[in-house]
């Protein structure tokens, strides 16, 4: 994103400009420096030599080129916003911030850099500022936000900016089977405090409504701080609470949020942010892949498990009475947005169900992060800064499969590690035993055993992966009310399985994975026998 600063003269746009671009990297330009490097020189002396009108046209054209750029802390001249066409321009390429400051400040600052502004060179230099300022308000106030700048430091100003637009955090850029378009290129922002830049995010996406769709568990927690953020940018987010529950991801309540989008008349350009786990991020996401045939949306996601898996890759849907997740579309979204603050809220059991989908990356990608993850137990489970760690490794993982393979036609199977047997436990238990990351744990396990019976991994990589998954107090062991009958006949109708063709994900090695086809079924019902069925 680019970061445009707006405002008077002596505002602090190069200071502050100049600080941000060290604390974030972006590189910084001037627009009034610029003009002064193509002419050779001085504004003042352009001003009296050539007038305002010629200066103004040097301006606009120098703002468009640097509007282009990308990365970019553009400090504006004090007129560039009288130009709505320079607005409009600024608007398309980034956030635009305000720096508002009194006038006594102003003529404080400007005085003490000795008298180099033209419009300033008058008798009564306050009158002036108050005259210009009175003029110019209306325009500086086209901008997304505004601070004032008057009381404090240069520091504390683009401290302010970078919280305010989350610059700190992370980044993981998504482009869904490798196609480097800027249409489908995404980016994952991942750090504590994000949902502070939320607004800003969005704004900069420049929806013409935003609708920010939860569940009351969630957005009692964190809507007041996603709404206000976004009503900073002047965003009057429309709210789509749901009841809480996987039961709830169905066509009723999916039905529910469109009428609330047609109802509020909600265009082309408006779009959705999804504010909860995966189930809110499911439903949201597939409500915005079918609305008008597709309106942009923002996941946000709140649980572990939404962190590391759902909320990135695009796959969306909803549960029909016959099949789980049996309706759906891939509809990537525009931006994710992750704030680990919000996993302290998160209930102990979550947080393990979403730590084995974590475990699940180490086995089938990243040997490293299944180290991380036995190593600094202490601090993941603590909510520390090992889980940021192995959150971002995560997404940069599924950034990485989704980049190689969108739609699961190759790869991206490989995410499935442990899901075959994992969907048939959830299944004969009704959902209701089992978060999906335990039975997913499980399912690891039992897809370790397997590969051992079929010696493509050895047995004491075997023991590591189920010491693991047991250290995190995750189950391990088929439930002795399951049969390996029961259990085979659940996975021939699980929605993966093409033409009653099991597959499995083998481990070959802690870091890598095979896609197995035509395990024989006397094999799997060993194997589940000894996994404890
Ligand atoms: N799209 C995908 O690629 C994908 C991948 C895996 C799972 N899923 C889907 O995700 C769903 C499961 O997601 P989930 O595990 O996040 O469950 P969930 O969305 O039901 O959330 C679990 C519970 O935690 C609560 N919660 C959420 N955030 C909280 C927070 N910060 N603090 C306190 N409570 C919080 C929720 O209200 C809910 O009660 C399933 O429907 C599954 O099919 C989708």
């Amino acid at each position: 994103m680019n970061i445009i600063l707006v405002g008077f003269m002596g505002s602090g746009k190069t200071a502050v400009g100049l600080e941000l671009s060290r604390i974030t990297g972006y590189s910084f330009v001037d627009t009034d420096d610029i003009i002064v490097e193509v002419e050779g020189d001085s504004i003042s002396s352009i001003f009296k030599k050539k007038g305002e009108k010629y200066f103004r046209e040097l301006e606009q054209k120098v703002v468009g080129e640097i509007a282009s750029r990308t990365d970019v802390i553009i400090s504006t001249g004090g007129g560039v916003m009288k130009n709505t066409d320079n607005v409009k321009v600024l608007q398309n390429s980034g956030i635009l911030i305000w720096l508002k400051t009194e006038p006594e400040i102003i003529l404080k600052r400007t005085m003490s850099d000795g008298g180099k502004r033209p419009l300033l060179n008058v008798e009564e230099p306050l009158l002036e500022i108050n005259k210009l300022l009175k003029n110019r308000s209306p325009l500086y106030s086209r901008a997304d936000t505004f601070i004032d700048t008057s009381y404090i430091t240069v520091g504390e100003a683009a401290q302010d900016i970078c919280d305010r637009l989350a610059l700190g955090c992370k980044s993981v850029q998504v482009k869904p089977g490798g196609v480097d378009e800027k249409e489908k290129n995404y980016e994952i922002l991942i750090g504590r405090g994000t949902l502070h830049g939320l607004g800003a995010r969005i704004q900069e996406l420049r929806p013409t409504q935003v609708a920010v769709v939860s569940n009351p568990t969630v957005f009692a927690l964190y809507g007041d701080q996603v709404e206000s953020s976004l009503r900073a940018y002047g965003v009057k987010p429309r709210r789509i609470v749901i009841p809480d529950g996987e039961e709830y991801k169905d066509v009723f309540w999916l039905y529910k949020i469109l009428g609330e989008l047609l109802s509020a008349r909600f265009d082309r350009k408006s779009l959705v942010v999804a504010l909860g786990g995966g189930v809110i991020g499911d439903i949201t996401g597939f409500a915005a892949a079918i609305y008008m045939r597709g309106i942009r949306c923002v996941q946000v996601p709140t649980t572990l498990l939404a962190q590391v898996d759902s909320s990135v890759g695009g796959k969306t849907g909803i549960n029909h009475q016959l099949g789980k997740n049996m309706i759906g579309a891939f509809f990537q979204p525009s931006l994710v947005v992750m704030d680990q603050n919000v996993l302290e809220s998160l209930p102990k059991r979550e947080l393990r169900a979403g730590l084995a989908e974590i475990i699940k990356y180490g086995v089938i990608w990243d040997r490293e992060l299944f180290e991380t993850i036995e190593r600094e137990k202490d601090d993941i489970f603590a909510r520390g800064p090992s889980l940021d760690k192995i959150i971002v490794r995560s997404c940069q993982i599924k950034a990485e499969v989704v980049a190689e393979d969108e739609r699961e036609s190759g790869l991206r199977a490989i995410l499935n590690y442990g899901h075959t047997v994992g969907h048939a436990l959830e299944t004969l238990t009704g959902y209701r035993r089992y978060l999906h990351g335990e039975a997913v744990a499980i399912g690891m396990c039992v897809a370790a055993d397997l590969s051992v019976c079929l010696k493509l991994l050895g047995k004491s990589e075997a023991d590591a992966i189920r010491g693991l998954i047991s250290s995190y107090g995750l189950p391990v062991a088929i439930p002795e009310d399951l049969t390996p009958d029961m259990l085979i006949d659940a996975m021939a109708l699980d929605k993966k399985t093409v033409g009653n063709i099991l597959k499995f994900v083998l481990p070959t090695s802690i870091g890598s994975v095979r896609i197995v086809e035509g395990v024989s079924e006397f094999e799997i019902s060993k194997t589940l026998r000894v996994s404890g069925g």
